[in-house]
């Protein structure tokens, strides 16, 4: 059985003549231990998908099953406790809390649902230095970069060791050759912990670390998905 199955969704924001159809009969299924990379130009309902598979938007039309288990069958409560437990999210704007340094920001997520321990401190110094962020540790976000930002928030959303991990645009601030090297840092964590992982990017050479492709144009697979 799948980790991730996407079947037949579809997605209208709006009514009348705002509405927008943002996704339409999108179906793959993702087995565990693998990334999928979803490529399409601005405005083809990446995000959307994103959201939709996160449980953060529920969808007109189609389902989707984790484990087996439809996530629209969830409250809104339960969702955000599975999330919590089992799903990583990156956003295109990362949600950093401007107030808490980068170490605070990754512990935040432990905060929430009980005591920081040192193993916790402990683990969110090795995600900081994994992605080579260890000298911006006490560093809040205002005093960042982009890129550093969104490897911060990565590395967050990677310290609950979640099964899933949605990413949206990892490397929209950054240079080609840094947004390989992040897109690389997260694939290489993701591979040896065996996680599943749906990445979306403009870019066709981010999507090259990907095990399989998946095309939006205009909210639809623009064929089927393929192995690269
Ligand atoms: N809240 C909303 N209300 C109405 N329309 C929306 C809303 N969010 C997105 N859309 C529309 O849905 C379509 C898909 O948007 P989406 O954000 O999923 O695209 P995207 O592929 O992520 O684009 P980008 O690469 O620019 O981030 C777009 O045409 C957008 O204008
Ligand atoms: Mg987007």
């Amino acid at each position: 059985m799948s980790l991730l199955e996407v079947d037949t969704i579809s997605k209208t924001y709006g009514s009348g003549h705002t509405r927008v159809t943002a996704l339409e009969d999108v179906s793959f299924a993702l087995d565990k231990g693998s990334l999928l990379a979803v490529l399409g130009p601005s405005g083809s309902g990446k995000t959307t998908l994103l959201s939709v598979i996160a449980g953060l938007l529920a969808p007109t039309g189609g389902e989707i099953r984790i484990a087996g288990s439809p996530i629209h069958l969830r409250s809104a409560r339960e969702a955000a406790a599975f999330r919590r437990a089992h799903v990583g999210l990156v956003f295109q704007e990362y949600h950093l809390v401007p107030y808490l340094s980068a170490a605070e920001n990754l512990l935040l997520v432990v905060r929430l649902s009980g005591r920081v321990t040192r193993a916790d401190r402990e683990r969110a110094t090795g995600l900081l230095k994994e992605f080579g962020l260890e000298s911006r540790s006490r560093h809040v976000p205002s005093m960042l970069s982009g890129g550093e930002r969104q490897r911060v928030a990565i590395a967050r959303a990677l310290m609950n060791e979640p099964e899933i991990m949605l990413v949206d645009e990892p490397t929209s601030h950054l240079d080609t050759e840094r947004g390989l090297q992040v897109v690389d840092l997260l694939s290489t964590h993701i591979r040896e912990r065996d996680m599943t992982c749906v990445m979306v990017t403009h870019d066709p050479r981010m999507a090259e670390e990907a095990d399989r492709v998946l095309r939006l144009v205009d909210g639809r697979v623009a064929e089927p998905c393929c192995d690269v």
